[in-house]
Formats: structure tokens, sequence, C-alpha cells
């Protein structure tokens, strides 16, 4: 699989297989990962690698916090606490329409929602989970930009090994849980989660191959040549993997 076959293939995993993923495996993904790019190369990242009980601990502890009413406390601002202009919430809903309609949650289904919900915040029941922090001290915009290089490269490297990514700030959004349960020191602010393990074919919102707005929407080419040739030959030896809407799609 080449490197943009491999962009095209990647979609996030959202029901998985009980089976656990080898210590081995994930330390060749995270060997690959840390290959990404940091500015400075200071290389902000910690990871978190969470399993069995221990991940089960975790997701029943966030479980008790979403039960007894209280209110999520990421460390960073996401999506979820301010009010998206129109245009992005629309890009929202449609996901949102996708894999409901895909996982039978009908646009009344309370419980179905809430179900989905729980489910979320308890990684989509991957057998495995990646916490990703950064030092505090440089808490800053390069830290955060450089863990979501490395995060992508996770979801990257993990797809030879036929393994599925979810990127999840659901997973973030109880850090002082995390912080007791995977003893992650207070220097440390938690960013980013991503669920990792083997997609569950039979799951069917793992089909979904989400959409995306039209090149010509964002981006824009100024003194750029059409006239100049790919050095390469065909440009369409570079092949696009088919998109089927159908199948768990090429890799699964
Ligand atoms: C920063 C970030 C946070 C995300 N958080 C969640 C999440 O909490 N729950 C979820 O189901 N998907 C989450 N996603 C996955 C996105 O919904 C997904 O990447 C997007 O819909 C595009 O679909 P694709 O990954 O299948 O291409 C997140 C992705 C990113 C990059």
């Amino acid at each position: 699989m080449d490197v943009v076959q491999a962009m095209h293939q990647r979609k996030s995993i959202r029901g998985f297989l009980p089976t656990p993923v080898p210590k081995e495996v994930i330390v060749e993904v995270l060997e690959a990962a840390v290959r990404a790019p940091s500015s400075e190369n200071i290389q902000p990242w910690k990871f978190y690698v969470l399993g069995g009980k221990v991940l089960e601990t975790l997701k029943d502890k966030v479980m008790e916090q979403i039960e007894s009413g209280k209110a999520p406390e990421p460390e960073f601002p996401t999506y979820m606490t301010m009010n998206l202009p129109q245009k992005y919430r629309s890009r929202m809903v449609e996901l949102g329409k996708a894999l409901f309609g895909l996982a039978g949650i009908e646009r009344h289904d309370m419980e179905g929602r809430r179900l989905w919900y729980s489910k979320m915040m308890r990684f989509f029941e991957a057998p495995n989970a990646v916490v990703i922090t950064v030092d505090e001290e440089i808490s800053t915009f390069s830290s955060i930009f450089s863990v979501g290089c490395v995060t992508m490269a996770i979801a990257l490297a993990a797809l030879p090994f036929g393994l599925g990514t979810c990127i999840q700030h659901a997973g973030v959004l109880y850090p002082d849980v995390i912080r007791e349960v995977a003893k992650v020191p207070k220097t440390e602010k938690i960013v980013m989660s991503v669920a990792i393990g083997y997609p569950d074919p039979a799951f069917k919102a793992n089909r979904l191959v989400s959409p995306r707005v039209p090149l010509e929407e964002v981006a824009t080419f100024l003194g750029v040549s059409e006239e100049v040739p790919y050095p390469g030959g065909a440009l369409s030896s570079c092949s696009r993997p088919s998109v089927d809407n159908n199948t768990t799609n090429g890799v699964f």
C-alpha cells in the first residue's frame, strides 16, 4: 500500500473485535508514528497505551462521571463547547446522520443515541486506546499541532497491521479520571485519544466513507501552472483505491 492509497483508505473505525492488539504491534505502530515531524523536533508527545483491566477501569469510571451528571472538562477547548458557524455545523450534522443511518439509529431514537454516546465514551469498546499528552510547560500551539501530526501518523501506521483507529476527543473529556487511572502526572496536559483495534466487519457504521468538500472550496492555487508536466509519468499510477460504501472498504 503506498502512502496516497493509505490516506484514501484510512477512515474512522467505531466497531472493534475484542481481540487485543499485541504489544509488539503497538510498539511498531508508535515507532513509525514518532517519525512524524514536530516543531523544532521537540517531540512534545507522551503516549499512554491502555488495555485490559486498566482500560476497563477507565471506561467504568468515566461512565460513573457521566451518570452522576458531571459535565465534561477537557483540558483544551473542543467544538462541543462552542457555537459552530452553520457551514461547519452542517458538516457535523451530515456525519451524524450518515453514522446513525448505518447504525440503524432513527432520528427520534433517544435511547439509541444515548447508547451510541456511551459506546463512544468507552472508546467504542476498542481493546486498546492511546492517550496522548504534552508537558504543561510546552503546551503551546506548536506542541498541539505536532500532536496532530503524530496522531495522524498513528492512524496511518496502524493500517498495514490490519488495525483500525478512531481519533477521539470523546476519550479525553474527563481528564481527571485518565490522570488517576493511567497515572498521568499533573505536569502533563491530556490532549487526545486514539481507539485502536481490529475492525469488526459486521459493524455497519464502519462502512462509512465520510464525505469531503470539493478541493476547489478549500484550496487556492496561485501561480501554479497546469502546463508543467508530471515527471513520474501518468498520474493515475499513484492509484486512488475505489471507494465502496457498501463494504468495509479495502484494507478491512
Ligand atoms: C481531533 C479529532 C477529534 C475527534 N473526535 C471524535 C470523537 O470524539 N468521536 C468520534 O466518533 N469521532 C471523532 N473523530 C473522528 C472524526 O469524526 C472523523 O475523523 C471525521 O468524521 C472524518 O471521518 P474519517 O476519519 O472516517 O475520514 C475525531 C477526529 C479528530 C481529528
